[in-house]
């Protein structure tokens, strides 16, 4: 059987290599180190989930994206928060169309009990949630299943997890089990707001998605803000990694590399200055005690450590 290739530069099979699986996320524009493009291919390879654990904004989610894109599958996102159950992550039935199917087939009089039964039990009204979705099949290929911040959820539904994604099947009572033909590839992350459980983990591959260092963030600038000049680039991120090592409350991610840096080209700064710096700071920091403790004489400090760096690393 011959697939068509898919658009946008995809490719249809899954890379042979770990140099294969950088090059496809880069051209997603997805900057990846040696060590977690090893990892994504070994997932890929041996049909493994694939555990990101890490600080915000460092490029986890983005990575089930960038895949989903490379390989031209869907991509299927279970958000996870406190409190979300099974039923929200596998199948719901859709009460109001099935009640609304009951009013009609009594007011036309049709009393056939059991074939309006099978009937409000079928496909035409089950609400599909990620996890079911994710277990049919696909025309172009399993899907890229990402469940993202699976630490905001409870411990009974990791166990649920757990067993989903053991056997890769789902049970509805009134129409059986369905089981995915070929499993979906599965990206967990987790901010590490809390443990997860050792039994989950072990069913993955695990991988902490650090902050990238200053030439892998320099080449992140460019695949995301075309148009920076290097100057600029070098110092907002020279910034920002010397900020990672100050006291914050909330220390900026590479996500907040580039909205500073589009902030700044959309101002059409040509390098940093203590004004800029303090007109722009809420593109990096979050937190008005954050930006409290660094406007000011602080932040010229750090600019001039930032300035230092460039300079060396010149
Ligand atoms: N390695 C990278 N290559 C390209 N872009 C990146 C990379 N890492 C992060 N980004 C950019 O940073 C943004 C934030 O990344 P992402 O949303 O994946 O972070 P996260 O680790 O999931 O954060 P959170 O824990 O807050 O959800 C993305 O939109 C992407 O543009
Ligand atoms: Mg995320």
């Amino acid at each position: 059987m011959t697939r068509s290739a898919p658009e946008g530069g995809a490719v249809a099979h899954r890379p042979t290599s770990i140099d294969e699986t950088i090059a496809l996320l880069s051209a997603q524009d997805y900057v990846c180190g040696r060590p977690l493009g090893t990892v994504a291919f070994l997932a890929l390879t041996l049909g493994k989930p694939l555990f990101l654990e890490g600080e915000a904004g460092v490029g986890k989610t983005e990575i089930a994206k960038a895949l989903a894109a490379a390989l031209g599958r869907r991509l299927i996102r279970l958000q996870c928060y406190e409190g979300l159950d099974a039923a929200s992550a596998i199948y719901e039935w859709n009460f109001a169309a099935q009640m609304i199917a009951i009013r009609t087939a009594e007011a036309a009089g049709n009393a056939d009990r059991e074939m309006l039964r099978a009937e409000l039990f079928s496909g035409d009204y089950l609400i599909r949630r990620p996890l079911l979705e994710a277990m049919e099949p696909h025309p172009e290929g399993p899907p890229v299943l990402l469940i993202d911040e699976v630490d905001r959820t409870d411990e009974p539904f990791e166990a649920f997890l757990l067993e989903a994604l053991s056997d890769f099947q789902v049970t509805i009572p009134e129409l059986g089990t369905i089981r995915a033909e070929e499993p979906p590839i599965v990206i967990l992350t987790s901010n590490r707001t809390r443990e997860v459980h050792d039994a989950l983990k072990r069913r993955c591959l695990y991988h902490w998605v650090d902050f990238p260092s200053f030439d892998r963030e320099m080449e992140i600038l460019r695949a995301r803000v075309p148009g920076i000049t290097e100057t600029l680039s070098a110092e907002v991120i020279a910034f920002v990694q010397s900020l990672r090592t100050e006291d914050l409350f909330k220390t900026p991610g590479v996500a907040e590399s580039i909205d500073w840096a589009r902030c700044l080209l959309a101002l059409d700064t040509v390098a940093l200055s203590p004004e800029v710096i303090s007109d722009t700071l809420g593109a990096v920091l979050k937190y008005q005690d954050d930006i409290a403790r660094i406007a000011g004489s602080e932040a010229t400090r750090i600019l001039n450590e930032a300035r230092a760096k460039v300079g060396r690393a010149s």
